[in-house]
């Protein structure tokens, strides 16, 4: 432990005593909550959001039945082992109903300032959500996060224990203390006529996380690029289908990794206290030696990051709820059964201090035979990245790509039969990063497309699954009227997650599309690392298109006002994709 007692905030909170540098280039993008004009006490406490897709229970289910997980306060908790709650089973699932959702529902108060912070809720050293506090204000706010939680079934139906890490640091400055409830909705199928199958859900899911008792998240904390982390485990022998869910998150040094320059242009101009090793970032999940599989993570911006007025009361995507991301293990499980430990790593290409890591390994078993056989077939991982870089004194032009190629495939046979399974991933991505004006202005345009897709085949095809996501990625900031410690930052942002995904199976065909982009935009006065005056504004656009229904919303904010908010749950007519044909993509 005695390598990882600093974390991200407080090598922040170290840093802010050092001397400002003289140059303009590049500002900090990470700002605690502002303490603007005197705050009237009786204004009601501001709600936070993050836009998404409301989770709808099945039509006809029953519930919900909700049990409080945990209740608990969070004010000097950084460096102090996690809340933790003894888990049992509710009743009503414990009396063996056929379970149709689980939801898992984070809310929370505060009141202060504060800075944002990074929390995680694990089951078992499960982890089951990776989230952002909001920032609080003078007079409090109050937001809730809900996440789908159904495909851990098989653990929410054993005693286990709930852990929530959240490092927070209260002092004199930052006074806000985060309250918070967790709390688990759980609905049922009807049990009359007949229930219908059991979804498709694991029947065992193993951790891939440190054990308490910690001073920490459960996660791996990854420091720098030759950091590698892992746990050895041993899968069950008539295991026949393997998945590897992946939580990230990025902080301190990297928590603005796309805006990072080479380590040329740092040297050149003696910007010691400027994060760099460019601006790629590659998570490499490897088991044994080999990769299995990347993640190139979307790139959240957390609720105190470029301006803090663009994320009020929307906060940014994927802040409040992080992306997890899924990796087909099955085509290696030949190699997995042999009854011994493997070791299941993670990595980040280029990485700086700090990147927060684990897994879930989720594991589908044959109940009718003791052992499944395998064996992987092919296997290709191949990855290549390219940096153009002039820079003069302080401005410059950085353009950086990146491409990877992942795919594997094996067979397992097991009582249903040999089946054939592929997987594959194909990353690209193309950053551009440009400062100009003396350094005071820097423009950063990123695009990450990720495809990935598995199939699985016996002869005939049992299932094909394909995800296509785009992360386009625009940042603005420019610095001007610089006096000792005080300057002013004016910054756009535009984040967006695109998304497709099609799925054919046994059960019926699937598909989905989504789009979901902000536009934000802000000004503000910075005074050491208080901003002391700004305003910002925020425009969110969510359209999601499915052969499980439709859900819009446009959504717009001013400083801490909802300008407008309108949505919309209903297919218009053609935005259906009704589910007889593949349709083009
Ligand atoms: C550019 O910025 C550097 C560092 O702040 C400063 O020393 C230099 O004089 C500036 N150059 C111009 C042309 O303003
Ligand atoms: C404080 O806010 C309350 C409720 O918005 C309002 O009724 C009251 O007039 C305000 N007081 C002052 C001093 O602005
Ligand atoms: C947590 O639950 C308690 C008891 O129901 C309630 O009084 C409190 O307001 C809740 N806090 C939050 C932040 O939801
Ligand atoms: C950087 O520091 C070195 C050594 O102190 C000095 O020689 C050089 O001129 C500095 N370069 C810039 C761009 O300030
Ligand atoms: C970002 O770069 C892409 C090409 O990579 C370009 O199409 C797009 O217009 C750029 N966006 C901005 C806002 O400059
Ligand atoms: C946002 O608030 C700031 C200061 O509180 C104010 O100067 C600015 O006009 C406000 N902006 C908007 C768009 O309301």
């Amino acid at each position: 432990m005695t390598s990882r007692t600093t974390s991200s905030c407080l090598i922040f909170l170290l840093a802010l005593l050092l001397p400002l540098a003289a140059v303009a280039v590049p500002r900090r993008h990470r700002f605690p909550s502002l303490q603007l004009a005197p705050v009237n006490s009786s204004e009601p406490p501001t709600t936070f959001f993050e836009v998404d897709r409301p989770i709808q229970p099945p039509r006809g289910s029953v519930g919900p039945c909700s049990a409080l997980l945990l209740s608990d306060s969070f004010g000097y908790t950084y460096g102090r082992p996690p809340a933790t709650a003894a888990y049992v089973p509710p009743e009503c699932l414990a009396a063996g109903g056929s379970l149709a959702l689980a939801v898992l529902e984070w809310s929370a108060d505060c009141r202060g300032r504060q800075f944002d912070r990074i929390f995680g809720v694990w089951l078992s050293g499960a982890e089951l959500l990776r989230s952002c506090t909001a920032e609080p204000r003078p007079n409090g706010i109050l937001w809730s996060v809900s996440r789908d939680v159904t495909r851990y079934a098989a653990l929410l139906s054993e005693p286990g224990e709930v852990a929530v890490y959240l490092g927070n640091i209260v002092d004199s400055t930052y006074t806000g203390v985060y309250h918070a409830n967790l709390t688990l909705h759980l609905y049922f199928h009807p049990t009359t006529p007949s229930p219908p199958p059991p979804p498709p859900h694991a029947d065992l899911i193993l951790p891939i996380s440190r054990s308490l008792p910690l001073n920490d998240g459960q996660w791996f904390a990854i420091q720098d690029s030759t950091d590698a982390q892992s746990k050895k485990l041993a899968i069950p022998s008539n295991t026949y289908r393997a998945v590897l869910e992946v939580f990230v998150s990025f902080h301190s040094s990297d928590e603005f990794w796309y805006t990072n320059p080479p380590n040329e242009y740092i040297e050149a101009n003696n910007l010691s206290s400027v994060p760099g090793n460019g601006a790629f970032r590659e998570v490499i999940v490897k088991v044994d030696d080999n990769v299995v599989g990347a993640v190139w993570p979307f790139t959240v911006i957390y609720t105190g990051g470029v301006n803090p007025l663009l994320w009020r009361p929307i906060t940014g995507i994927g802040s409040f709820n992080l992306p997890t991301y899924d990796i087909d293990i099955t085509p290696f499980l030949g190699k997995l059964m042999d009854g011994k430990e493997h070791n299941f790593g993670f990595a980040v290409t280029n990485a700086l201090d700090m990147w927060y890591i684990d897994a879930n390994l989720h594991l589908w078993l044959d109940h009718k035979s003791k052992k499944t056989v395998g064996s992987l077939i092919s296997y290709d991982a191949a990855s290549s990245a390219n940096v153009d870089s002039e820079f003069s004194g302080l401005d410059g032009r950085f353009v950086t790509s990146a491409s990877r190629h992942v795919s594997a495939t094996g067979w397992v046979e097991s009582s249903h039969g040999k089946v054939m399974t592929t997987f594959y991933q194909r990353f690209s991505y193309r950053n551009s990063n440009v400062y100009s004006k003396n350094g005071s202005e820097q423009v950063v345009n990123q695009t990450i497309d990720a495809k990935s897709g598995v199939s699985t085949t016996n002869g005939a095809v049992l299932l094909s699954e394909e995800v296509h996501q785009v992360f386009p990625l625009y940042l603005f900031s420019g610095t001007s009227d610089e006096v000792g410690d005080e300057y002013s930052l004016v910054s756009a942002v535009e984040l967006g997650i695109n998304e497709k995904r099609v799925s054919g199976a046994e059960q019926g065909f699937s598909y989905s599309s989504l789009r979901n982009a902000q536009s934000a935009r802000g000004s503000m006065r910075v005074k050491g690392n208080l901003v002391t005056s700004g305003s910002g504004e925020n425009h969110q656009v969510y359209k999601y298109v499915g052969t499980d229904g439709c859900y819009s919303r446009d959504v717009s904010s001013k400083n801490y006002t909802v300008v407008f908010d309108r949505s919309d749950d209903s297919c218009l007519k053609g935005s259906q994709v009704k589910g007889s044909r593949f349709p083009s993509s």
